[in-house]
């Protein structure tokens, strides 16, 4: 046995099947201290929201913390962002102007205070105004050569983040710091912000066997052979997967 890297989104791919979530954990934990094999959760949480789900649902303690869409990588346990990654994201960022604009259209409503990141920007939009939007919000925020992208995530979550993040980049920086090569790395996703795990390059990827409409619409526009789409929900589908991938 080798050790991977294992990056996970949390809700409704970790997190959402309690059982299939005791014996994924204790097979992780058991590779970690056999292998080496590193663990990374990748979420759209703010580090508060991600510690009310670590108590509740009894996480196990990653080796790297991805909060924020990608836009803050806590190694080891740190309570302060890695100032390497912040020094990618901040050219060109300009979260006050990007938090006027964007308000500035109806459709939007602000998120709560605790997920308002200094390189994230997040609004619930509906999704019958989704398709219509979006594009009218980003180019907007173009015209003030503002360093931005959109992400939309399970038919109600926008955020607006920098254009060198999101959960993909992430993975990638970490994946380059600990050495790690791309097959022996795998990352699992449900939903339209994990779009960027399985699409910056050819790491093995996990689509559970609950994912939303969008992501499965992609995985449909672009299959690939190092891309599992599991048929068990959350972590019984990562269970499934890693299995096939040969990393258990
Ligand atoms: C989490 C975050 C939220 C974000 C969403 C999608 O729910 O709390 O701010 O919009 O993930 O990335
Ligand atoms: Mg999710």
């Amino acid at each position: 046995m080798k050790p991977f890297l294992f990056v996970t989104d949390l809700d409704h791919t970790l997190v959402g099947n309690d059982e299939a979530l005791v014996e994924l954990n204790q097979i992780l934990n058991q590779h970690r201290q056999e292998y080496g094999t590193k663990i990374a959760y990748a979420t759209g949480r703010s580090p508060v929201l991600y510690r009310e789900l670590q108590v509740e649902k009894n996480l196990i303690e990653p080796d790297a913390l991805v909060c924020s869409v990608g836009t803050e990588i806590y190694l080891n346990n740190s309570d302060s962002p890695d100032a390497d990654w912040s020094n990618i994201l901040s050219p060109g960022w300009n979260r006050e102007l990007v938090f006027s604009v964007a308000k500035s259209f109806p459709e939007l409503s602000p998120q709560p205070d605790s997920e308002q990141r200094p390189f994230k920007v997040s609004f619930f939009v509906k999704q019958e105004f989704a398709d219509k939007i979006l594009p009218q919000i980003e180019t907007k925020l173009q015209k003030y050569a503002l360093n931005i992208k959109l992400i939309y995530s399970s038919g109600i979550d926008l955020d607006i983040v920098p254009r060198s993040s999101d959960k993909g980049q992430a993975m990638q920086f970490l994946r380059q710091k600990w050495q790690f090569a791309a097959e022996q790395t795998v990352v699992c996703g449900d939903s339209g912000n994990d779009i960027a795990l399985f699409a910056v390059g050819n790491e093995r990827g996990i689509i559970v066997g609950n994912a939303r409409s969008e992501l499965l619409q992609w995985h449909s526009e672009y299959p690939a052979d190092y891309r599992y789409l599991a048929q068990g929900s959350c972590a019984g589908g990562i269970l499934e997967g890693l299995q096939y991938f040969g990393f258990l």
